[in-house]
C-alpha cells in the first residue's frame, strides 16, 4: 500500500496501528508523495507515518520503501525511489506498477500526492516518479504520477474538513480539470471517503 501524506491520515495511521486483525508481515509500504526533506523533517510525510504506525506495527524493514528525499538533488530521489518500486514489482522497464491500494488526500486547490495544479509533474507520462518545483512551497516534492496511481487496484481519498467542500464538489461533479479528478484507475476501483463537513456540498 502507498500511504499518503499531509495531517488527515495520521488519525487513520494510529486507528489501523490498533487492529490486530491484520499481518503486517504481509503488507509493504510506500508513499505517494514525499516532500524534500530528510525522514525525521517535521513536514516528512514518511515521519508521520513511522510515528503513528510503523513504530507501532514494527514491518520488517524490508517491506518499508521510503522515498530518499534526503538526496540533495529532488531529481534523483525520484529516480532512487523508481527504481526501487521498478525492483518490488519487478519491472525492467514496461508497464507499471500495480499497488494493491494507494491511499491520497486532497488539497483544497485540487493537488493530490504531490501532483499540484501548473506544475510539470502532472504531464509526466513515462515515468512511475517524478519531482516538481512547487512554487507556492517554494521547494521540490517528489510524487507518483498519474499513470503509476492509476494503475493502482485500489485508490482510495480520504478528505475531511469544511475546506475542502468545494474543491470536493468541483472534483466529483467534474466541474473543472483539477488533479485530484484525473485519478481515474484503469481497471481498478476508486473509492472516496469523505466526512460530512467536507460533503456538506455534494
Ligand atoms: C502531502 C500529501 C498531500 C495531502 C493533501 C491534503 O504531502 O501533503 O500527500 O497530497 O494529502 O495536501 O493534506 P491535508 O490532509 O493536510 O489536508
Amino acid at each position: 500500500m502507498a500511504l499518503s501524506g499531509g495531517s488527515t491520515p495520521g488519525k487513520l495511521y494510529s486507528l489501523l496501528a490498533t487492529n490486530h486483525g491484520i499481518d503486517w508481515e504481509k503488507i509493504h509500504f510506500f508513499w505517494g508523495d514525499e516532500r524534500h526533506v530528510p525522514p525525521d523533517h517535521a513536514d516528512s510525510n514518511f515521519r508521520v507515518a513511522r510515528e503513528t504506525l510503523l513504530s507501532v506495527v514494527r514491518p520488517p524493514e524490508s517491506n518499508v520503501h521510503r522515498v530518499p528525499a534526503e538526496e540533495p538533488d529532488a531529481s534523483n530521489a525520484a529516480r532512487s525511489y523508481e527504481a526501487d518500486l521498478k525492483t518490488f514489482f519487478s519491472s525492467d522497464g514496461g508497464g507499471w506498477p500495480r499497488f494493491d491500494l494507494i491511499l491520497l488526500g486532497m488539497g483544497p486547490d485540487g493537488h493530490t500526492a504531490s501532483l499540484f495544479p501548473g506544475t510539470t509533474a502532472l504531464e509526466d507520462r513515462e515515468r512511475w516518479v517524478t519531482s516538481a518545483w512547487v512554487e507556492k512551497f517554494q521547494a521540490f516534492r517528489i510524487t507518483l504520477t498519474f499513470p503509476a496511481i492509476n494503475h493502482a487496484s485500489c485508490v482510495m481519498f480520504l478528505v475531511s474538513g469544511a475546506d475542502k467542500a468545494d474543491t470536493l464538489k468541483r472534483v466529483i461533479r467534474d466541474l473543472e480539470p483539477l488533479p485530484s479528478g484525473r485519478v481515474k484507475p484503469e481497471s481498478g476501483k476508486l473509492v472516496w471517503m469523505v466526512d460530512r463537513a467536507a460533503a456538506t456540498l455534494l
